[in-house]
Protein backbone atom coordinates (compact mmCIF):
# COMPACT_ATOMS: atom_id res chain seq x y z
CA UNK A 1 0.00 0.00 0.00
CA UNK A 2 2.90 2.46 1.17
CA UNK A 3 4.55 2.08 -2.54
CA UNK A 4 1.21 2.44 -3.99
CA UNK A 5 0.57 5.75 -1.95
CA UNK A 6 3.81 6.92 -2.62
CA UNK A 7 2.99 6.65 -6.62
CA UNK A 8 2.50 9.28 -8.47
CA UNK A 9 -1.31 8.73 -10.11
CA UNK A 10 0.26 9.36 -13.87
CA UNK A 11 3.13 6.38 -13.36
CA UNK A 12 0.33 4.12 -10.69
CA UNK A 13 -2.38 4.89 -14.54
CA UNK A 14 0.02 3.37 -16.48
CA UNK A 15 1.38 0.55 -15.01
CA UNK A 16 -2.48 -0.90 -15.12
CA UNK A 17 -2.63 0.03 -18.38
CA UNK A 18 0.30 -1.84 -19.38
CA UNK A 19 -0.87 -4.29 -17.80
CA UNK A 20 -4.42 -4.58 -19.11
CA UNK A 21 -2.65 -4.11 -22.44
CA UNK A 22 -0.69 -7.41 -21.73
CA UNK A 23 -3.67 -9.35 -20.74
CA UNK A 24 -5.36 -8.22 -23.84
CA UNK A 25 -2.25 -9.30 -25.61
CA UNK A 26 -1.82 -12.78 -23.72
CA UNK A 27 -5.49 -12.80 -24.65
CA UNK A 28 -5.66 -12.81 -28.49
CA UNK A 29 -2.26 -14.59 -28.73
CA UNK A 30 -4.58 -17.54 -26.76
CA UNK A 31 -7.63 -16.75 -29.18
CA UNK A 32 -5.01 -16.78 -31.92
CA UNK A 33 -3.45 -20.34 -31.41
CA UNK A 34 -6.87 -21.89 -30.95
CA UNK A 35 -7.95 -20.47 -34.09
CA UNK A 36 -4.91 -21.53 -35.59
CA UNK A 37 -5.64 -25.31 -33.92
CA UNK A 38 -9.22 -25.16 -35.44
CA UNK A 39 -8.03 -25.02 -38.75
CA UNK A 40 -5.14 -28.03 -38.49
CA UNK A 41 -5.94 -30.71 -40.78
CA UNK A 42 -6.75 -33.63 -38.22
CA UNK A 43 -5.26 -37.40 -38.25
CA UNK A 44 -6.82 -39.69 -36.31
CA UNK A 45 -4.66 -42.92 -34.87
CA UNK A 46 -6.91 -45.79 -34.57
CA UNK A 47 -6.08 -47.77 -31.83
CA UNK A 48 -6.82 -51.35 -33.75
CA UNK A 49 -7.48 -54.03 -30.88
CA UNK A 50 -9.51 -54.15 -27.76
CA UNK A 51 -8.04 -57.09 -26.33
CA UNK A 52 -7.84 -56.77 -21.91
CA UNK A 53 -4.15 -56.23 -21.94
CA UNK A 54 -3.83 -55.22 -25.19
CA UNK A 55 -0.50 -53.29 -26.41
CA UNK A 56 -1.48 -51.83 -29.41
CA UNK A 57 -2.51 -48.98 -26.79
CA UNK A 58 0.96 -48.13 -25.83
CA UNK A 59 2.36 -48.09 -29.54
CA UNK A 60 0.09 -46.05 -30.59
CA UNK A 61 1.11 -43.64 -28.23
CA UNK A 62 4.38 -43.80 -29.12
CA UNK A 63 3.22 -43.35 -32.72
CA UNK A 64 1.43 -40.26 -31.60
CA UNK A 65 3.62 -38.77 -30.16
CA UNK A 66 6.71 -39.41 -32.27
CA UNK A 67 4.51 -38.06 -35.54
CA UNK A 68 3.43 -35.05 -33.26
CA UNK A 69 6.60 -33.86 -33.20
CA UNK A 70 6.70 -30.41 -35.04
CA UNK A 71 4.49 -31.63 -37.22
CA UNK A 72 1.77 -29.06 -38.68
CA UNK A 73 -1.11 -31.47 -38.48
CA UNK A 74 -2.86 -32.48 -35.22
CA UNK A 75 -3.32 -36.18 -34.61
CA UNK A 76 -5.31 -37.48 -31.92
CA UNK A 77 -6.43 -41.25 -30.98
CA UNK A 78 -9.31 -42.98 -31.88
CA UNK A 79 -9.70 -45.96 -29.93
CA UNK A 80 -12.20 -49.07 -31.10
CA UNK A 81 -12.36 -50.20 -27.37
CA UNK A 82 -14.20 -46.48 -26.47
CA UNK A 83 -16.00 -46.37 -29.99
CA UNK A 84 -17.31 -50.48 -29.36
CA UNK A 85 -19.16 -50.70 -31.91
CA UNK A 86 -21.73 -53.61 -32.07
CA UNK A 87 -20.43 -56.46 -34.93
CA UNK A 88 -22.20 -54.87 -38.26
CA UNK A 89 -25.55 -54.82 -37.38
CA UNK A 90 -26.60 -52.28 -40.85
CA UNK A 91 -29.00 -53.61 -42.93
CA UNK A 92 -27.95 -51.28 -45.99
CA UNK A 93 -24.44 -51.66 -47.45
CA UNK A 94 -22.33 -48.84 -45.89
CA UNK A 95 -21.70 -47.35 -49.68
CA UNK A 96 -25.43 -45.96 -49.63
CA UNK A 97 -25.07 -44.12 -46.60
CA UNK A 98 -28.59 -44.79 -45.20
CA UNK A 99 -27.41 -45.51 -41.56
CA UNK A 100 -30.54 -46.81 -39.27
CA UNK A 101 -28.42 -46.77 -35.79
CA UNK A 102 -27.64 -43.71 -34.06
CA UNK A 103 -23.73 -45.96 -33.13
CA UNK A 104 -23.47 -45.87 -36.42
CA UNK A 105 -24.42 -41.89 -37.12
CA UNK A 106 -21.85 -41.63 -34.29
CA UNK A 107 -19.22 -43.61 -36.20
CA UNK A 108 -19.81 -41.85 -39.49
CA UNK A 109 -19.50 -38.37 -38.03
CA UNK A 110 -16.41 -39.22 -36.15
CA UNK A 111 -14.88 -40.45 -39.31
CA UNK A 112 -15.83 -38.10 -41.12
CA UNK A 113 -14.46 -34.78 -38.98
CA UNK A 114 -10.69 -36.77 -39.92
CA UNK A 115 -8.49 -35.91 -43.15
CA UNK A 116 -6.56 -39.19 -42.69
CA UNK A 117 -5.54 -41.97 -40.48
CA UNK A 118 -2.92 -44.34 -39.32
CA UNK A 119 -3.87 -47.45 -37.84
CA UNK A 120 -2.16 -49.52 -35.53
CA UNK A 121 -2.83 -52.68 -34.86
CA UNK A 122 -1.07 -56.66 -34.39
CA UNK A 123 -1.19 -59.62 -37.07
CA UNK A 124 -3.67 -62.14 -35.04
CA UNK A 125 -3.28 -65.89 -36.68
CA UNK A 126 -1.57 -64.16 -40.01
CA UNK A 127 -4.64 -61.41 -40.39
CA UNK A 128 -5.37 -58.67 -38.52
CA UNK A 129 -7.99 -57.99 -35.63
CA UNK A 130 -11.56 -58.76 -36.39
CA UNK A 131 -13.25 -55.73 -35.07
CA UNK A 132 -10.84 -53.21 -37.00
CA UNK A 133 -12.87 -55.06 -39.87
CA UNK A 134 -15.77 -54.74 -38.20
CA UNK A 135 -15.36 -50.97 -37.85
CA UNK A 136 -13.82 -50.36 -41.81
CA UNK A 137 -16.93 -52.39 -42.73
CA UNK A 138 -19.66 -49.49 -41.02
CA UNK A 139 -18.57 -47.12 -42.80
CA UNK A 140 -17.84 -46.39 -47.00
CA UNK A 141 -17.67 -42.84 -47.66
CA UNK A 142 -16.39 -41.52 -44.82
CA UNK A 143 -12.78 -43.64 -45.84
CA UNK A 144 -12.99 -43.36 -49.61
CA UNK A 145 -9.95 -40.83 -50.71
CA UNK A 146 -8.26 -39.94 -47.48
CA UNK A 147 -4.75 -40.70 -46.86
CA UNK A 148 -3.53 -43.89 -45.00
CA UNK A 149 -0.78 -45.54 -43.10
CA UNK A 150 -0.52 -47.74 -40.76
CA UNK A 151 1.80 -49.64 -37.90
CA UNK A 152 1.42 -53.25 -37.29
CA UNK A 153 3.45 -55.53 -35.30
CA UNK A 154 3.85 -58.92 -34.18
CA UNK A 155 7.01 -61.50 -33.75
CA UNK A 156 8.01 -61.04 -37.31
CA UNK A 157 6.24 -57.58 -37.91
CA UNK A 158 2.59 -58.78 -38.95
CA UNK A 159 3.51 -58.38 -42.69
CA UNK A 160 0.33 -60.66 -43.57
CA UNK A 161 -1.72 -58.58 -41.27
CA UNK A 162 -0.14 -55.73 -43.39
CA UNK A 163 -0.51 -57.52 -46.48
CA UNK A 164 -4.37 -58.26 -46.00
CA UNK A 165 -5.13 -54.90 -44.91
CA UNK A 166 -4.02 -53.50 -48.00
CA UNK A 167 -5.98 -54.99 -49.86
CA UNK A 168 -8.79 -54.01 -47.99
CA UNK A 169 -7.68 -50.46 -48.48
CA UNK A 170 -7.63 -50.36 -52.18
CA UNK A 171 -11.35 -51.73 -51.64
CA UNK A 172 -12.18 -49.20 -49.76
CA UNK A 173 -10.80 -46.46 -52.37
CA UNK A 174 -8.49 -45.00 -49.58
CA UNK A 175 -4.46 -43.58 -50.52
CA UNK A 176 -2.19 -45.34 -49.18
CA UNK A 177 1.18 -43.36 -48.43
CA UNK A 178 4.56 -45.08 -49.29
CA UNK A 179 5.63 -45.90 -45.60
CA UNK A 180 4.09 -47.95 -43.25
CA UNK A 181 5.67 -49.47 -40.45
CA UNK A 182 6.16 -53.38 -39.52
CA UNK A 183 7.06 -53.51 -35.80
CA UNK A 184 9.16 -56.72 -34.88
CA UNK A 185 8.43 -57.89 -31.37
CA UNK A 186 11.07 -60.46 -29.98
CA UNK A 187 10.53 -62.85 -27.28
CA UNK A 188 13.23 -60.62 -25.05
CA UNK A 189 10.64 -57.40 -25.63
CA UNK A 190 8.16 -58.18 -23.56
CA UNK A 191 7.83 -59.69 -19.52
CA UNK A 192 5.30 -62.70 -18.44
CA UNK A 193 2.04 -60.81 -19.17
CA UNK A 194 3.33 -59.94 -22.36
CA UNK A 195 3.73 -56.31 -21.94
CA UNK A 196 6.85 -54.56 -23.55
CA UNK A 197 9.22 -53.92 -21.31
CA UNK A 198 10.76 -50.76 -22.91
CA UNK A 199 8.54 -49.65 -25.47
CA UNK A 200 11.33 -46.48 -26.46
CA UNK A 201 14.12 -48.69 -26.93
CA UNK A 202 11.66 -50.83 -28.95
CA UNK A 203 10.38 -48.31 -31.45
CA UNK A 204 13.05 -46.20 -31.58
CA UNK A 205 14.73 -48.15 -34.82
CA UNK A 206 11.74 -46.92 -36.34
CA UNK A 207 11.62 -43.62 -35.42
CA UNK A 208 12.89 -41.87 -38.84
CA UNK A 209 10.39 -44.23 -40.58
CA UNK A 210 7.49 -42.75 -38.39
CA UNK A 211 8.45 -39.12 -38.88
CA UNK A 212 8.15 -39.93 -42.88
CA UNK A 213 4.85 -41.12 -42.31
CA UNK A 214 4.12 -37.62 -41.05
CA UNK A 215 5.83 -35.82 -43.67
CA UNK A 216 4.06 -38.26 -46.26
CA UNK A 217 0.90 -37.60 -44.48
CA UNK A 218 1.50 -33.80 -44.62
CA UNK A 219 1.51 -33.48 -48.19
CA UNK A 220 -1.02 -36.21 -49.12
CA UNK A 221 -3.79 -33.71 -46.61
CA UNK A 222 -2.89 -30.63 -48.66
CA UNK A 223 -3.45 -32.77 -52.01
CA UNK A 224 -6.94 -33.18 -52.53
CA UNK A 225 -7.51 -37.23 -54.50
CA UNK A 226 -7.73 -37.22 -58.08
CA UNK A 227 -9.80 -40.21 -58.60
CA UNK A 228 -12.97 -39.86 -60.44
CA UNK A 229 -15.76 -41.34 -57.82
CA UNK A 230 -17.59 -44.10 -59.86
CA UNK A 231 -20.91 -44.49 -58.65
CA UNK A 232 -20.86 -48.15 -59.15
CA UNK A 233 -18.16 -48.32 -56.48
C1 LIG B 1 -5.56 -64.27 -31.34
C2 LIG B 1 -4.09 -63.99 -31.46
C3 LIG B 1 -3.40 -64.39 -32.59
C4 LIG B 1 -2.05 -64.08 -32.75
N1 LIG B 1 -1.44 -64.38 -33.92
C5 LIG B 1 -0.19 -63.90 -34.13
C6 LIG B 1 0.43 -64.04 -35.42
O1 LIG B 1 -0.13 -64.56 -36.37
N2 LIG B 1 1.67 -63.54 -35.58
C7 LIG B 1 2.36 -62.91 -34.57
O2 LIG B 1 3.48 -62.45 -34.76
N3 LIG B 1 1.80 -62.78 -33.34
C8 LIG B 1 0.56 -63.27 -33.11
N4 LIG B 1 -0.03 -63.10 -31.89
C9 LIG B 1 0.75 -62.44 -30.83
C10 LIG B 1 0.46 -60.95 -30.85
O3 LIG B 1 1.34 -60.30 -31.72
C11 LIG B 1 0.62 -60.37 -29.45
O4 LIG B 1 -0.21 -61.09 -28.55
C12 LIG B 1 0.23 -58.90 -29.41
O5 LIG B 1 0.41 -58.44 -28.09
C13 LIG B 1 -1.22 -58.73 -29.79
O6 LIG B 1 -1.57 -57.38 -29.84
P1 LIG B 1 -2.54 -56.74 -28.74
O7 LIG B 1 -1.76 -56.88 -27.43
O8 LIG B 1 -2.73 -55.33 -29.13
O9 LIG B 1 -3.78 -57.57 -28.73
C14 LIG B 1 -1.36 -63.43 -31.71
C15 LIG B 1 -2.07 -63.05 -30.56
C16 LIG B 1 -3.41 -63.30 -30.44
C17 LIG B 1 -4.13 -62.84 -29.21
Amino acid sequence: MDSIDAMPAEEFESDVVQEVELESDAMQEEELELEIESLKKRVAIVIGSTRPGRISGGIAEWVLNTVQTGSPLRYELVDLAEVNLPFLDEPAPAAQSQYEHEHTRVWSRLISSYDGFIFVFPQYNWGYPGVLKNALDFLYWEWRDKPVSFVTFGTRGGSRAAAQIQGVLQGLHMRELADHLEVRIAEDDVDEQWQLKDIQAILSPYWAQTRSIDEEMVAAVTTPGTEVIDPEL
